[in-house]
């Protein structure tokens, strides 16, 4: 049961991705989609709908054989989301469609719509008894983002959702660690022997971690001027690849063995104090600037719905360290903004130089270190860069790249991205979704930056040209210390 089901993010993403896990056989054939919305809509209407949405974002055209067997399992129940009898409607509906297997049968619920329904939501779902987990069958929430706005709202959050439903059945979604190469982390950390030896202080220099995006707000100036790059981005989604990067290894892959890795991740990253952000933290907001030559993007604070004055970062840099026997004083650099030169999300591991010259005597002035990037979009893939010797009499060294791209080696299936967390969610694995303990260490992560901001919302803000690689301190938070970011620009 999908709430909000005529909105954006059901529309692009949850209805094509249970598409494309239809056309590969994964739904089961007794399931039933029963979108949820404010306005009244037949089935059919609904229908309708879904395959207009399923033929734009599912990417390619709709298969006649998977659409005639999606096409009878799409409901559509009108309910007014902050009104209970609603919710016995929607109950009765359930029964209906579950029919002689009522009461045996799973129920997922995703709350697909603004934060602001939410708890109207959870509440009448557990005040209806629509979540309680009788003769077996399971209950399910899939709760999207944002989960909250910090520490204190976090927490409040997880008590209104814990009122009515225990840890298990929240599945606190994040569609980034839905993306196959974050989920390839693991497996290249952890299914291979050789590259754990080398995961630590001794030979790692530093980890950089980059989302960036060419887009600006689309429209959603009013939302995103409330958030801002740090809690929309850094706080979840950045922070969970930092996780996952800097993470012990499990002792299963029991979904708790995981969280409990990444959560300690988290435990172990802080910043102290006012003056600590000074140091390590960067924010920007973009200007006026161009694309390659092409008609320059308006600045951020004459996007539609955001003020004039607005003082909201639509980037972030962040320089944090991991306090543990592994990664003790290794700098983990953090960046992600909007109109930024380039689309691009990676994780590059820096090691340290070989500590030894012994080319001294040659033309070789200096080496290149050696990095490993994981790249997480575009061109999902991994590469390790290294030093080689260029041809000729004359030794002198060249940096080369050894490359996997995901598309060689295996044939990549249309996505949206939500697939495997939907199916997940579905089969009860809870992995790759956030806990309540996870989600409010993260906060406390940030919460001297938002201290800092409460006081002084202007703060670290630096202006940078749309499309450029944002504002100039961000570099000086590595040329200062001899280090700097892997390029963004082109070329
Ligand atoms: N869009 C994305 O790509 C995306 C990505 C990541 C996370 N999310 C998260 O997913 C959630 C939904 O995002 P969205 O972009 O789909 O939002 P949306 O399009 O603004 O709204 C989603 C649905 O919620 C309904 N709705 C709006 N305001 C409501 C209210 N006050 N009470 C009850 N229902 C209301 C809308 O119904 P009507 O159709 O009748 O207006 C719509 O169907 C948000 O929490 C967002 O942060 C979205």
């Amino acid at each position: 049961m999908i709430f909000g089901a005529t909105g954006d993010l059901a529309m692009r993403k949850l209805l094509p991705a249970l598409y494309h896990l239809a056309t590969r056989g994964a739904l089961s054939p007794a399931m039933t989609i029963v979108g949820v919305g404010r306005r009244p809509m037949s089935d059919e209407a609904y229908r309708d709908k879904v395959q207009a949405d399923i033929a734009a974002f599912a990417g390619g055209d709709v298969e006649p054989g998977t659409w005639a067997w999606l096409a009878p399992r799409v409901r559509f129940a009108h309910a007014t989301l902050a009104d209970s009898e609603s919710y016995a409607s929607l109950a009765r509906r359930l029964d209906e469609v579950e029919g002689t297997q009522a009461g045996q049968v799973g129920r997922l619920f995703y709350l697909a719509t603004p934060p602001s329904a939410m708890p109207d939501i959870v509440r009448h779902l557990g005040e209806h008894g629509l979540v309680r987990e009788t003769g077996g069958a399971w209950r399910r929430v899939i709760v999207e983002k944002p989960f909250g706005y910090d520490s204190e709202s976090a927490h409040a959050l997880t008590l209104l959702l814990r009122a009515h439903l225990a840890e298990r059945q929240i599945y606190r979604i994040d569609h980034y660690l839905g993306k196959e190469t974050v989920q390839n982390l693991m497996a290249f950390r952890f299914a291979n022997g050789i590259f754990e030896p080398i995961w630590n202080r001794r030979y790692v220099d530093h980890v950089q971690i980059t989302v960036a995006e060419t887009v600006g707000v689309e429209g959603r100036g009013g939302y995103y001027d409330g958030a801002g790059a740090l809690r929309d981005m850094v706080q979840n989604h950045l922070f969970q690849l930092l996780a996952l990067t800097a993470m012990e290894p499990p002792i299963s892959f029991e979904a708790d063995a995981v969280r409990d890795e990444r959560v300690k991740v988290l435990h172990a990253v802080h910043l102290c104090d006012a003056d600590e952000v000074r140091r390590r933290v960067v924010r920007g907001q973009y200007v006026e600037g161009a694309l390659d030559g092409g008609a320059p993007a308006i600045p951020y604070r004459q996007e539609a719905d955001v003020p004039v004055a607005s003082t909201t970062e639509t980037f972030v840099a962040m320089k944090l360290f991991v306090e543990n026997w592994r990664w003790a004083d290794v700098p983990f650099y953090l960046r992600s903004g909007k109109r930024l030169a380039r689309r691009m999300s990676e994780i590059a591991v820096q090691f340290k130089c070989p500590p030894f010259r012994l080319f001294e005597d040659t033309a070789v002035a200096s080496f290149e270190p050696n990095v490993l990037v994981i790249r997480i979009q575009p061109d999902e893939g991994i590469a390790l860069r290294f030093q080689a010797k260029v041809p000729g009499a004359e030794v002198t060294l060249g940096g080369v790249e050894m490359d996997f791209a995901y598309a060689d080696h295996f044939a990549a299936a249309p996505a949206t991205g939500y697939e495997s967390l939907l199916y997940d969610a579905m089969c009860g694995d809870p992995t790759l979704f956030h806990r309540a303990d996870m989600v409010e260490a993260g906060w406390q992560v940030v919460e001297p930056i938002l201290a800092l901001l409460r006081s002084d919302p202007g703060a670290l803000l630096h202006a940078y040209p749309a499309f450029s690689c944002g504002p100039e301190a961000a570099d000086t938070l590595l040329t200062r210390e001899g280090r700097a970011w892997r390029p963004l620009a082109r070329g």
